[in-house]
């Protein structure tokens, strides 16, 4: 049986075989083993305040519903009709007490129930008595902190288990502010022409900035941003289930809570105050981690969270193996000022937006990747080994990394029958 990754704990080597990134096989398994099976992020509580609101969404290739209905429990419905299969809800988001289909008018309510058909006479009286037309709900819909999970294996573990030790950075990032955290609308979505793992490598590549995002750098070096050579250092670490993390020290302003000149005194002292409010809830060791250090978080398998000058949710999505739909959210502590939201507006437009120092070059980079793999079959491995000599690796180490493809391999190969050692 072919191996497709090679962590080689003695000689500090660790192989990934290209051909995972351009086969369709490949593609057709990961939709088996891992899309199907693991937890994948569906929106954040946040997105659904009020009775009624809900937000279409894409998730691990499904059409669903992300809403909050009347009784106000949060769903997760199949946006497909009961009746012959169209799309219920056209709308993007909204607030609706009814979703109406467009071809036939069947009518369902918030949490899905039949409510209205044309017609009706022509049924019989029993017609819907066991709900079985009523729109399909995702039975696993698990939440931590607001951050909501879909898995569409009903006999997975529970969220929480999953999550395991990624959950203690998801809670430095929900513990930013006493009154919660808040999605900004709307998301943005973008596509790239490179396979879905490639975007999740980078995520969690520190390794990359400098060279990559020279250019965004520079311009922080201008604003105050104290540039040292310790900046970007950190660690690298493997949470297990394929999560991985890299934390580090922040060379940018960030709007909770680390100042920069350019911010001037007005901003000193309102970042002062925020820190002020952190260091009294969780004493100074856990806020000087909340606000001077980076996190860039990866969930296994598709979702990002980086916690860098901004906070950005990043899923994606692969369509082919070389062509990926992306959708990334801003994320904010709710009560913030309208100061301090629009330079943190202003932080993530400007790296992590699609029009922003960052994500375009990223993007670029990742497209240049899967143009080498496909013109170059001879050439059939990557090297993802930087860091294995160290006992604890660093943020610019590939450590992070590592985790992800030793959970994609265990779980790719329990599918091939290879027993993985
Ligand atoms: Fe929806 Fe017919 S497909 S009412
Ligand atoms: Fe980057």
């Amino acid at each position: 049986m072919k191996e497709y990754v090679v962590d080689d704990k003695v000689n500090y080597e660790f192989l990934v075989h290209r051909s995972v990134f351009t086969e369709q096989e490949i593609l057709k398994m990961e939709q088996d083993e891992i899309f199907n099976k693991c937890w994948l992020f569906i929106g954040h509580d946040s997105e659904v305040p009020n009775k009624g609101d809900f937000h279409r969404k894409k998730v691990g290739g499904r059409n669903l519903l992300f809403t909050r209905s009347s009784d106000g429990e949060i769903r997760a419905l199949y946006n497909s009709c009961s009746h012959r299969g169209a799309l219920v809800c056209r709308e993007s988001t909204g607030n609706s007490k009814v979703f109406r289909c467009f071809y036939h008018a069947w009518s369902f309510n918030n949490k899905g129930e039949l409510v209205g058909m044309p017609g009706k006479e022509a049924f019989p009286e029993t017609f819907n008595c066991d709900g079985a037309k009523n729109l399909k709900e995702v039975v696993r819909l698990e939440n931590f902190r607001g951050f909501y999970f879909v898995n569409f294996d009903d006999n997975a573990m529970s969220l929480e288990d999953y999550l395991g030790n990624a959950k203690e950075y998801l809670e430095l990032i929900a513990d930013q502010s006493e009154l919660g955290m808040e999605v900004l609308q709307d998301p943005q979505q973008y596509s790239v022409r490179a396979n879905w793992k490639l975007l999740a490598e980078n995520s969690v590549d520190s390794y990359h900035g400098m060279p990559t995002h020279k250019t965004y750098f520079d311009i922080v070096s201008t604003r105050g941003g104290e540039l040292s050579k310790d900046d970007l250092k950190g660690v690298g670490n493997d949470l297990g289930n394929g999560h991985g993390v890299v934390e580090y020290k922040a060379p940018w302003g960030r709007p909770v809570a680390r100042w920069i000149p350019a911010w001037g005194e007005d901003g000193k002292k309102e970042i002062d105050e925020i820190k002020a409010k952190l260091v009294g809830k969780f004493g100074e060791e856990r806020a000087e981690r909340i606000t001077s250090f980076n996190r860039n978080l990866l969930i296994f398998p598709n979702l990002v969270i980086n916690d860098i000058m901004a906070i950005t949710i990043r899923t994606f999505y692969p369509i082919e193996p070389g062509y990926m739909e992306v959708t990334g959210y801003a994320l904010a502590p709710k009560g913030e000022t309208e100061q301090f939201r629009h330079r943190r507006n202003d932080n993530f437009l400007e790296f992590l937006g699609p029009g922003g120092f960052a994500t375009p070059d990223d993007n670029e980079a990742l497209e240049l990747c899967q143009e080498g793999f496909l013109n170059n079959k001879e050439v059939e491995w990557n090297d993802i080994s930087k860091g294995m000599i160290r006992e604890q690796p660093e943020s610019n180490d590939e450590e992070q990394m590592r985790a992800f493809w030793r959970q994609w391999d265990h779980v790719m190969s329990k599918k091939a029958g290879r027993v993985h050692v």
